[in-house]
């Protein structure tokens, strides 16, 4: 029970993981991806209006944690999110996350909200809008290897805003295909269980990686990648985290979010530091090419940037608005007299 009944200020809106899926199942899952992929969109063409650094990292042996903050003068974002691959085997996830948007003007919060499912949903929004500038025209066939928390999430992301009808599974685990094929069962996509990479890569017209392992690890070998193929990787995304063997990144035309950030996490952390890459925001704006011809090989190499965060939690306080899909969090103290906080204290006790 509270000592005193929150001040008018003191409270702002809270999406919990209940309010999330609540508001997800509303929308429906290929709506909201394709309205927050527009969201994703609208911010990288306005991509000069934010602050933008690499994300700050807390590495472990175990894994990391990190603060990915951006603002674009009016709003300030940031989002805590972590990455262990070993929670898996202790029943926990390998990303969780939550994240914050507050006003520039007067520095208080104007949304706290749940951002694990957030963080599939608008990583899967971000692949399948790069997507829609660097694959073949009319992709049918994607295959994902690491079946995992987000596999599902990028499956239906690109059958909403691609137009992919073939998904081809892969993973080490083999429970992890069965779970990911199960609950694509219902999605009017093909799905195809497979038993190697070799065999999931097969007819794909886009390979999308996202596997959790804390190393160097060659998921794809240079003779999986056919000519003309698109390559969406999302696993490779810190220090010492790869996927992909270098061959195939030097014979890729490679698209990222945010090069400086890029540069330490991505698959291209294994190339020279001035190697060419282009930005998906020029691609997006017209300002760069995405893809070119039919024999290409593309690379989104994805590490997630703070922006796409943004344009998320921008989605989802739009998307509550008028809505019970929040609660009001009591989060912000504020007393009668800004300056009285003391008091403020002191009057609870009377
Ligand atoms: N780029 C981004 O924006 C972004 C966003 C979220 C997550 N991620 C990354 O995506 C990856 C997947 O995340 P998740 O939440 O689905 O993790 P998860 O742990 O739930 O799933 C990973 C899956 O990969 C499988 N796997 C591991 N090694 C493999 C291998 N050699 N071959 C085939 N499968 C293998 C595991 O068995 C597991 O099922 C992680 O590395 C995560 O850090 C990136």
């Amino acid at each position: 029970m509270p000592i005193t009944a929150p001040g008018p200020l003191s409270l702002v809106p809270f999406v919990s993981v209940q309010h999330m899926m609540q508001l997800v199942l509303e929308i429906g899952i290929p709506r909201l991806l394709a309205e927050m992929a527009s969201y994703i969109e609208e911010d990288f063409r306005r991509w000069k209006a934010f602050d933008k650094t690499p994300r700050v990292a807390a590495h472990s042996a175990e894994g990391v944690i990190e603060l990915m903050p951006t603002s674009d003068g009016v709003t300030y974002g940031f989002k805590y999110v972590n990455g262990h691959p070993k929670n898996i085997r202790e029943g926990r996830q390998t990303v969780t996350a939550f994240g914050v948007l507050a006003n520039v003007g007067n520095g208080y919060p104007l949304l706290l909200s749940e951002m694990t499912l957030l963080t599939a949903l608008r990583t899967a929004a971000t692949s399948a809008l790069a997507a829609r500038h660097l694959a073949p025209p009319n992709p049918r066939t994607m295959a994902i290897i690491g079946n995992g928390a987000q596999c599902e999430f990028q499956a239906l992301a690109f059958q909403a805003i691609c137009g992919v009808d073939t998904i081809r599974l892969y993973d080490i685990d083999p429970a992890a295909t069965r779970k990911a094929a199960a609950n694509l069962s219902d999605s009017g996509l093909s799905v195809v269980a497979c038993r190697s990479a070799e065999e999931a890569v097969e007819t794909a017209e886009i390979i999308t990686t996202c596997t959790a392992d804390k190393q160097y690890a060659t998921i794809l070998t240079d003779n999986m990648v056919g000519s003309g193929v698109h390559l969406n990787a999302v696993g490779g995304d810190c220090p010492g985290k790869t996927e992909l063997h270098r061959d195939i990144l030097l014979r890729s035309d490679i698209f990222v979010e945010y090069t400086p950030q890029t540069r330490i996490e991505g698959e291209i952390q294994q190339l020279d530091p001035d190697h060419h890459v282009t930005e998906l925001w020029k691609v997006i704006e017209g300002s760069a090419p995405g893809r070119r011809d039919a024999t290409q090989v593309t690379l989104f190499d994805s590490v997630g940037f703070a922006t796409e965060d943004f344009s998320a939690l921008r989605y989802i306080r739009d998307r509550i608005a008028g809505t019970t899909h929040f609660q009001a969090l009591d989060l912000l103290a504020d007393p009668d007299e800004p300056r009285d906080l003391y008091g403020m204290l002191r009057r609870a006790a009377a």
